[in-house]
């Protein structure tokens, strides 16, 4: 039915051709829309007179199936304000205005929103220039109006009456009302986390009080915010945030769904957060900040004594296995338990712990012991923890939900000691996890593997839900995939920023220090106004589609977070070029590290550097909503931070190379780099396709050199040479003296059937590896080379292996004798003369160009390898 009728009305837009045009300023009723209908203008059905604001019937980012009546401005696409947040509808679905109010139906005509009822006849439905979508009489009367129910977006000037809320957004690409709210009253303005206040609006250290009366309306404008008492007693408070300058820009007030309530600032074409509250440096003040029970101190999160970190919940539980926490009855789990105290346990929390309700709820009784506290809490199935201080005998219980665990402000002995109520249970799936001192460990054995599986698909959420709680600036946009090449006026949905070429200039003085350059182009190091280090990306090797699908690829790249892949802070279209700013990455990138001069890398660093690469790669391929296969996964594209740890880089960018470039890159590395064997034989590319270049580089990381060592005599221009010729110089007193030219994955195996996996170790380690991790390692690997790609372990499997959840695989010959055919070849093509060529299976030729004259030789992250080209009839 659905389907008929979006092929119905496809055929009536290519017959058609032209969608209806959009509006100005005002609707006469009896009008209907749909996204369908606007479709030529992404949605857009109507505009402000001075086109400030928009209208529309779109959906949060191009690939979202959900969409919602919306307000936007114009310019930087920011949703401001939208009807059915709580009940998205299709493309297909239609608003209908009648004269008795506004109505949105669902696909079979069930209205799923609509205004309240009006009692006199709707004639028109205007969108003013404040931002404000107004329904009026046929004299122009305001009957109904969006600005009193906003959602969780004050604009500039609007009032923002007491009793109103602003309730977050569940997430930027999800409209749905989240668990963050803020809410005017008369006293102050409250945020809340499902009903719960943590801050309130005058606890800002800049806030001024000027009387007691009660709060009637809050207003923000250029220079702050204001809060106003009953007409003619004036300003009650105010929070100045910045002197009123001669361009202030557009303002908004936002609730974030990170539980902040902010004030952003979109001028040249950049967001900025003028002011956040609670502040960054309050992190803390954010009752999710740590996830349920996570200890937050000084913004850092761990787990309080006696807890550890628990990835199913985002936070923390008790470190003894048998205990479990409950859940709130409040939340539907209609497990059956019994209501009796005995089968509570509560976990005491350490001194100087508290908990962000108490500061703002009074207890529910005084002068009580604290058994009796702990009756109470026993007694009703909502409680979840107590607090009870001494001497007063205060009882405060925690409801419902657990947040973050906080440190006390005033470390006195009086501070209320904090109770996590817990369940006994003899047998819980927490068992398996790794306890060494459970009482079952038949069971747990039997249930290992099983278990693991559990804890990679867990892991993949907890690493969903472990967003960055920084508040960035960010824009909010509804946008679909009809915009035409040019970008200069589109946001982005999600949290890169767009930023202005001239800024960028400024950032990098003038595109001054480079700092590397790869298959996409060629990287600066910069410094934003705000004093953050950047890398800017120009990109070279955009294709014409590359940049049509620029838009859409970033939106998705942006609204990947996970700790092991860089973070995309933001981009820029200008003319016909394109960049992309991420943040920058102290240590470079692996092959620095790894084939430098510095001292080698220890083991345990090898080994988190494997888990790192691994977990965000099976993040890609299967955290995510779009799955993403890498396709150039090489020590290049590990990115190394402070603290040593990985960040993947160059993801998602594949698609945007243009035809040349991408035959460049599926060509480029051939035998001896870490392209998988199907680029070269047109079978499909997969996320298996990446496992194969892994295991490629934990070969790598275990030798600490280049898989590929070739003759250098002639390639002097060639940075690594004097590395490999150091390595090559180290093993030379091995056992296995080493051809000029030397291909280790073919060593590896070899090696592996030997069993002698220590000389596979960078020698420098010698001693400090035992036998049983070299084993783990290369075994992996291999298992990743596989020739056939269905019988490589996924990216999630391999991080099982690693962390030991998962027996690790045993490599199959058969499929890796494809090496020796590779190492045989490799070394006959490095003997070979430049210009040489040399028959490969499939009718694939290998050239062998001198590295001057490559047309690749400036691709500085190929250069290893540039010597030697391997192209395929595509
Ligand atoms: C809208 O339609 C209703 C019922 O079909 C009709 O009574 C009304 O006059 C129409 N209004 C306008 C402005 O066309
Ligand atoms: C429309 O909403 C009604 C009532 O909620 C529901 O029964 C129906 O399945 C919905 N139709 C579509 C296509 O979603
Ligand atoms: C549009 O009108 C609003 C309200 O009058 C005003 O604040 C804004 O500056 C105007 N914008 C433009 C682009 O004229
Ligand atoms: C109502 O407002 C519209 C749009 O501003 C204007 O065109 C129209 O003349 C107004 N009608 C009356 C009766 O004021
Ligand atoms: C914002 O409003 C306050 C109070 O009405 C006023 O004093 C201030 O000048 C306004 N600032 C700007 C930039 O309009
Ligand atoms: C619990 O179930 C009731 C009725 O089944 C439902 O209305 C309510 O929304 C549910 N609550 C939660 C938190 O899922
Ligand atoms: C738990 O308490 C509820 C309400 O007091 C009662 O209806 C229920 O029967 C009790 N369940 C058990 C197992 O005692
Ligand atoms: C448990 O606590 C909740 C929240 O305070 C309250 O609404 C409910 O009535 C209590 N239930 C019992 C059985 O006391």
């Amino acid at each position: 039915m659905a389907v008929a009728t979006t092929f119905l009305l496809l055929l009536l837009l290519t017959t058609t051709t032209n969608s209806a045009p959009t509006y100005t300023t005002s609707i006469p009723a009896n009008f209907t829309a749909s996204h369908f209908q606007f479709i030529d203008q992404s949605g857009d059905f109507l505009r402000s007179t001075n086109r400030t604001y928009t209208a529309a019937i779109a959906n949060p980012q191009p690939t979202s199936p959900s969409f919602y009546l919306l307000v936007y401005h114009s310019q930087s696409h920011t949703v401001i304000w939208s009807a059915n947040r709580n009940n998205p509808i299709t493309n297909s679905a239609q608003l209908r205005l009648s004269n008795t109010g506004l109505t949105i139906h669902n696909d079979s005509g069930v209205p799923v929103w609509s205004t309240p009822p009006i009692q006199s006849t709707v004639a028109s439905l205007q969108l003013l220039d404040s931002g404000n979508l107004i329904l009026v009489d046929r004299f122009n009367n305001t009957l109904w109006q969006s600005f009193d129910f906003p959602t969780d977006t004050v604009v500039s000037e609007q009032r923002f009456p007491v009793g109103k809320s602003l309730i977050a957004s569940r997430n930027p690409a999800d409209f749905s009302e989240g668990d963050y709210s803020f809410e005017m009253t008369t006293g102050d303005g409250m945020l809340r986390w499902r009903g719960l206040t943590y801050y309130r609006l005058l606890m800002d250290s800049k806030s001024v009080k000027n009387s007691n009366r009660p709060v009637s309306y809050l207003v923000v404008n250029g220079s702050g915010f204001y809060l106003f008492g009953d007409p003619g007693s004036g300003l009650v408070a105010q929070i100045l945030i910045t002197a009123p300058t001669a361009n202030p820009g557009y303002r908004i007030l936002k609730m974030t769904n990170e539980g902040r309530l902010v004030v952003m600032r979109y001028r040249d074409n950049v967001w900025v957060t003028d002011f956040a509250t609670p502040s960054e440096d309050d992190g803390c003040r954010v009752p999710s900040h740590c996830g349920k029970l996570g200890f937050c101190s000084g913004g850092g999160c761990s787990c309080p004594p006696g807890f550890r970190g628990d990835r199913s919940t985002n936070g923390c539980s008790p470190s003894d296995a048998s205990l479990s926490l409950p859940e709130s009855c409040d939340s539907n789990s209609t497990r059956q338990r019994s209501n009796s105290s005995e089968d509570y346990i509560y976990v005491q929390l350490g001194k100087g712990m508290s908990y962000f309700s108490i500061g703002f709820t009074n207890p529910i009784k005084t002068g009580m012991d604290q058994s009796s506290c702990e009756d109470l809490c026993s007694a009703n199935c909502s409680c979840l923890g107590f607090f009870h201080g001494n001497p007063s005998g205060s009882c405060y219980l925690l409801e419902n939900h657990l947040g973050s665990i906080t440190s006390s402000s005033n470390n006195g002995v009086n501070d209320p000691l904090g109770f996590i109520k817990a369940i006994s249970s003899s047998i819980s799936s927490r068992d398996l996890d790794d306890d060494s001192n459970s009482d079952f460990p038949v069971i747990g054995l039997v249930l290992l593997p099983a278990s693991g599986v559990l804890l990679i698909s867990i892991f993949a959420v907890w690493i969903l839900r472990r967003r960055s709680n920084k508040t960035v600036s960010k824009t909010k946009k509804s946008m679909n995939g009809s915009f035409s090449g040019e970008l200069e006026v589109f946001s982005i949905a999600g949290l890169p920023v767009r930023f202005d070429h001239g800024d960028l200039v400024e950032a990098t003085a003038d595109f001054s220090t480079q700092i590397g350059s790869g298959g996409f182009g060629t990287v600066y190091k910069g410094v934003l106004h705000d004093k953050t280090v950047v890398a800017v990306k120009k990109i070279t090797a955009l294709g014409a589609q590359g940049k049509k699908e620029f838009g859409t690829e970033i939106a998705i790249i942006g609204n990947i977070h996970h700790v092991n892949l860089v973070k995309l802070k933001g981009f820029c279209a200008h003319g016909s070029e394109r960049f992309l700013v991420y943040e920058y990455m102290s240590h470079g990138s692996l092959d620095r590290t790894l084939f430098g001069s510095g001292p080698p890398l220890e083991w345990q660093e090898r080994f988190e550097i494997a888990l790192g690469t691994a977990r965000g790669l099976a993040y890609l391929h299967s955290g995510c909503e779009h799955k993403i296969i890498h396709c150039d996964v090489k020590p290049e594209n590990i990115l190394l931070n402070d603290n040593m740890q990985v960040k993947i880089s160059d993801f998602g960018l594949s698609k945007l190379l243009s035809p040349e470039q991408s035959g460049l890159f599926t060509t480029m590395r051939g035998t001896r780099g870490y392209l998988a064997p199907e680029w070269l034989t047109n079978a499909a590319i997969s996320d298996k396709t990446d496992v194969y270049s892994y295991g490629m580089v934990l070969l790598e990381l275990i030798q600490g050199r280049k898989n590929c060592v070739q003759a250098t005599n002639r390639s002097s221009g060639n940075p690594t040479s004097s590395t490999d010729g150091r390595s090559s110089g180290s093993s030379g007193s091995r056992n296995h003296p080493r051809p000029r030219s030397f291909y280790f994955p073919l060593h590896a195996l070899e090696m592996h059937e030997e069993c002698r996996y220590l000389e596979l170790v960078e020698p420098r380690l010698t001693g400090r590896v035992s036998k049983g991790e070299a084993e783990k390692l290369v075994k992996v690997a291999l298992c990743c080379l596989h020739e056939d790609p269905s019988l490589r372990p996924t990216m999630a499997n391999v991080v099982g292996m690693l962390e030991g959840v998962l027996a690790v695989g045993e490599p199959r010959l058969e499929c890796l004798n494809f090496l020796r055919f590779y190492g045989r070849r490799f070394t006959e093509a490095s003997m070979a003369e430049s210009g040489a060529e040399v028959e490969m299976p499939n009718g694939f030729m290998v050239a062998t160009t001198d590295n001057s004259s490559s047309p690749t030789a400036s691709l500085n992250s190929f250069s290893y390898m540039s010597s030697q080209q391997v192209s395929g009839p595509r």
